[in-house]
């Protein structure tokens, strides 16, 4: 019988693309997926470090396998990602079960390690150029991720990314397109770009390769069968004109853009080495709002970085209630290992925290409830991801904007119908379809 995989994913969509890889990596070497941990014979985890919170869940996983290590000791446990990278080596002193380690998109490393009749227990660190084509097993196949960059230059003094996946390398555009024609190829019809910071792709490429975000993304569009074009996540600092323009004229581009704010206070956003003020950011909110009056915008913010007044704090409600973003990720800060924040003085208090944290929640989903209010009543093209998570009557997919759709039809996974929007809350939409189209 085959030799069984299991993976746990954790972390943003760089790991879910990177764990597609590890599917399709030991599918080729011949290993099958089991659907339960206890069943496999390899127990993988792609690890995530982002916050405090993303190690301790782990954590607690790491322990069942230890479990399931000790009833068979045949088994091979495999820690990749970005808790593997900033605990290196420390992870076979602490977790001695632990068979091999690998940092973030080394999948190539771990099939170096199942190949070889290696008995001890590995580590694989080093920053290296891409892991290359790998094959990737698709959660679906209608979906695609294009990996256009890996590292991160930034400085913010919060994150330890830049740490975890080294400096930024961007990749050739030429075997981009490449990639994105075999997506296309393939049945793919919406691809996200990948990328810790996508708009400044290509920077360091050599002279005559080298080409902007905008380009890039104009290449992309002109494929044949890509439908809908994403991107994650842009920084504000590089966000220009012509990437914003790109999403009112490339048909391909959807009306939705990821813009981390961080912090409404530029004091804090000083602090965070974030390169950006307030101003600078609302100048670009108003030249989205300029040249794509419709667009989705979304956002990240922390609260209780240190030295966070309450007026500081005041500052983010504010830009949330100017924005009217149409959804935004929420974080506590975290004080992450090796970072300057982690030390600085003036922590804010716990308690503090999460009483702004519960004043920001409010008026994040209060703005989102009215600003999806504005898809009641209109025809919206959507995607099929398959059927409601919470009504298996209903099917569910995605709008251009990026809202999640529940709705009554009969469609495929992977077509698109056009779909009325009836009601709308902070969160989803809900609406009936016409019969589906096969293109948009
Ligand atoms: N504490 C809290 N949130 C953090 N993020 C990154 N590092 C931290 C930290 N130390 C958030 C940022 C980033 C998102 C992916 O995670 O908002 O944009
Ligand atoms: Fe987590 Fe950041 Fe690493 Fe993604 S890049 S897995 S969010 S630490």
């Amino acid at each position: 019988m085959a030799r069984r995989f299991h993976v746990t994913t954790f972390g943003c969509q760089m790991n879910v693309h990177d764990s597609e890889r590890m599917r399709g990596m030991l599918s080729s070497l011949g290993y099958e997926e089991a659907s339960e941990r206890e069943e496999a014979d390899v127990i993988l985890f792609n690890t995530c470090s982002i916050r405090e919170s993303a190690d301790s869940r782990f954590i607690a996983h790491l322990g069942e396998a230890k479990r399931l290590k000790s009833e068979d000791p045949t088994r091979v446990v495999g820690v990749g990602g970005c808790w593997a990278q900033s605990v290196k080596d420390e992870v076979f002193q602490r977790f001695p079960f632990v068979d091999v380690a690998f940092g973030p998109g080394q999948i190539h490393k771990l099939a170096e390690f199942l190949n070889s009749d290696s008995l001890s227990a590995q580590g694989y660190f080093e920053f290296e150029d891409f892991s290359g084509h790998l094959p990737t097993r698709r959660e679906r196949e209608f979906q695609g991720w294009l990996q256009i960059s890996q590292g991160c230059n930034c400085v913010c003094s919060y994150c330890i990314v830049p740490s975890t996946r080294g400096r930024e390398v961007s990749r050739d555009p030429f075997e981009l397109i490449a990639e994105a024609e075999a997506l296309a190829g393939d049945g793919v019809r919406e691809v996200t770009l990948l990328g810790q910071n996508v708009n400044s792709y290509g920077r360091e490429l050599p002279k005559d390769r080298r080409i902007s975000f905008a380009e890039l993304l104009a290449m992309v569009d002109a494929v044949e069968g890509i439908d809908r074009i994403r991107y994650t996540s842009p920084h504000p600092k590089d966000m220009k004109e012509d990437v914003i323009r790109a999403h009112a004229d490339l048909p391909a581009l959807c009306e939705q853009i990821h813009l981390p704010l961080q912090s409404g206070s530029s004091a804090i956003l000083k602090r965070m080495r974030r390169t950006y003020d307030r101003r600078r950011y609302m100048d670009r909110v108003a030249l989205i709002r300029e040249h794509v009056p419709d667009c989705a915008i979304t956002t990240d913010i922390i609260v209780g970085f240190p030295g966070e007044t309450e007026a500081d704090f005041e500052q983010t409600l504010e830009v949330v209630e100017e924005v009217a973003y149409d959804g935004a990720f929420t974080f506590v800060f975290s004080p992450r290992r090796e970072t300057e924040a982690a030390t600085m003085a003036e922590q804010v208090p716990h308690p503090v925290k999460v009483e702004r944290m519960e004043r920001l929640i409010e008026a994040v989903q209060r703005r989102a409830a009215e600003r999806a209010r504005r898809f009641v009543g209109r025809t919206m093209e959507v995607l099929v991801e398959g059927t409601s998570r919470t009504d298996p009557t209903k099917l569910r997919g995605r709008t251009r904007h990026n809202k999640a759709v529940n709705f009554e039809g009969v469609a495929e996974s992977g077509q698109f119908v056009d779909v009325e929007i009836d009601s709308a809350t902070s969160q989803t939409l809900s609406g009936v379809s016409a019969p589906p189209h096969s293109a948009p």
